[in-house]
């Protein structure tokens, strides 16, 4: 039911004004979480120049040796901030990584070997991990084609680890346990860094051998922690993200146990090489600039999650996480419920993007996705979703995922758009939008 959503929309006649006061009203429900949020930079900031100070980061880091990058003096320096800002024993930063889902790859077929066996406990992987599984498409050199055997538990109705079941599920020898912090393209709450120290220790009690593993795209610097200080072995997650600060032109890093980070190093470069090769193409001060830039960044996109919450739950859309609930990661879904309003938000977010504004959003086909996708993404650095970007899978519920944002005034520019593109649409109650 979006009762309060249709008759506001029928009662405005200036859809500008009307935007713009929703926006600022907000703003104003928001104003305790706004200043929470701002006031997380500090800390984690220090967390990062304590990182630099340790590592004694300097201008002749910025460089880079070219070629094989033996002996790269910044590359080995980045490794070690992020490791230490990761609360982590060892990292690999590398540009060599095309995305998230490279980096979570490498780790999985560097660790795993055929005939282990590995479980996912928080239900069905990212959709791009399907392939890298074995779930959909063949012939690719899936994990499942290399003779890793792949189990999973699926999350409860609530959208939470069935905590239950889990020791039944860890019954039979597991090698690798993997969880993902973030909602992914699923209705379910993000994982608290604590939960997962918690299920990292109920792991362990059944499969002491057991490495568990974190997908930890869209969760860094969102909390105090990292999964790897509360006993995570691995984890993974993509430079255009959270760490990358909005400026990283590409990337992604692997972090924890020195022999696993070793060993995920190996599967992306070669056995013998690990993480002892890989130019960082003279772009390490991009790098290290993004991670001194990120806990703000983090913090802006956070403070446009609770907006985007606020807004559209005020209109009656069902949202994830509610506004002004806790957060582990930067995502906010909004279940639109139809075609129609996913793809007016979509151009009208894509409108007020900073490149690209004249350009009309379109479903489309995705490597790595079964669905098509319709996405908002005006960014600087092509496909960055640490800059302000909303996507969704063209599938039932229709719930578009928004996340980024350098400052949240960015995002409430883009919600005024939205909300006048939603009010010229006919009748969006016959499409179900905003039934719960
Ligand atoms: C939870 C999760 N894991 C992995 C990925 C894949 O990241 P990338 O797009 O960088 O490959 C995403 C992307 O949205 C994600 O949400």
């Amino acid at each position: 039911m979006s009762p309060g959503r249709v008759a506001i929309a029928m009662t405005t006649t200036n859809p500008s004004a009307w935007a713009r006061d929703r926006v600022a009203a907000a703003l104003v429900a928001r104003a305790p979480e706004i200043a929470a949020r701002t006031a997380t930079v500090a800390p984690r900031l220090e967390r990062v120049l304590a990182a630099f100070a340790a590592e004694r980061l300097g201008v002749h880091h910025f460089a880079s040796v070219s070629g094989y990058g033996h002996g790269d003096l910044g590359r080995e320096t980045l490794d070690r901030v992020f490791a230490r800002v990761l609360q982590a024993e060892a990292a690999a930063v590398r540009l060599q990584f095309v995305s998230g889902t490279h980096a979570i790859a490498a780790a999985l077929f560097g660790v795993l070997r055929p005939g282990e066996r590995m479980l996912s406990i928080t239900g069905r992987p990212y959709d791009t991990l399907e392939e890298v599984i074995g779930l959909r498409g063949e012939g690719q050199g899936s994990l499942a084609e290399f003779g890793v055997l792949y189990d999973e538990l699926p999350l409860t109705a609530a959208g939470r680890v069935d905590e239950e079941r889990l020791a039944e599920a860890l019954a039979v020898p597991t090698r690798l346990v993997l969880i993902q912090r973030s909602c992914g393209y699923s209705w379910r709450p993000p994982l608290p860094v604590a939960e997962i120290g918690r299920l990292v220790e109920r792991v362990k009690a059944v499969q002491p051998e057991a490495i568990v593993f974190v997908d930890n795209c869209y969760g860094e610097l969102v909390e105090d922690l990292e999964p790897t200080a509360v006993g995570a072995d691995l984890i993974a997650g993509s430079l255009i993200k959270n760490l990358g600060g909005t400026i990283a032109p590409t990337g992604g890093y692997v972090a924890g146990r020195a022999d696993l980070v070793e060993r995920a190093c190996c599967r992306l470069t070669a056995p013998g090489i690990g993480s002892e090769g890989g130019t960082s193409f003279d772009c390490n001060r991009l790098l290290f600039q993004g991670l001194f830039l990120a806990p703000q960044m983090v913090a802006e996109a956070l403070i446009g999650a609770d907006l985007v919450a606020t807004v559209f739950a005020e209109l009656g859309y069902p949202v994830h996480p509610a506004p002004g609930a806790p957060r582990s990661d930067v995502i906010q879904a909004v279940r639109l419920g139809a075609p129609e309003p996913l793809l007016a938000v979509c151009r009208a977010f894509q409108a007020c993007s900073p490149v690209g504004a004249y350009l009309d959003p379109v479903p489309a086909p995705m490597p790595g996705y079964a669905s098509d996708l319709v996405m908002a993404g005006g960014t600087f650095i092509d496909g960055s979703t640490s800059e302000f970007s909303a996507d969704g899978p063209l599938r039932q519920p229709f719930v578009l995922y928004v996340q980024g944002g350098t400052h949240h005034g960015h995002v409430g520019l883009a919600l005024e758009r939205a909300l006048v593109a939603l009010q010229t649409l006919p009748s969006l109650e016959a499409a179900g939008a905003g039934s719960a």
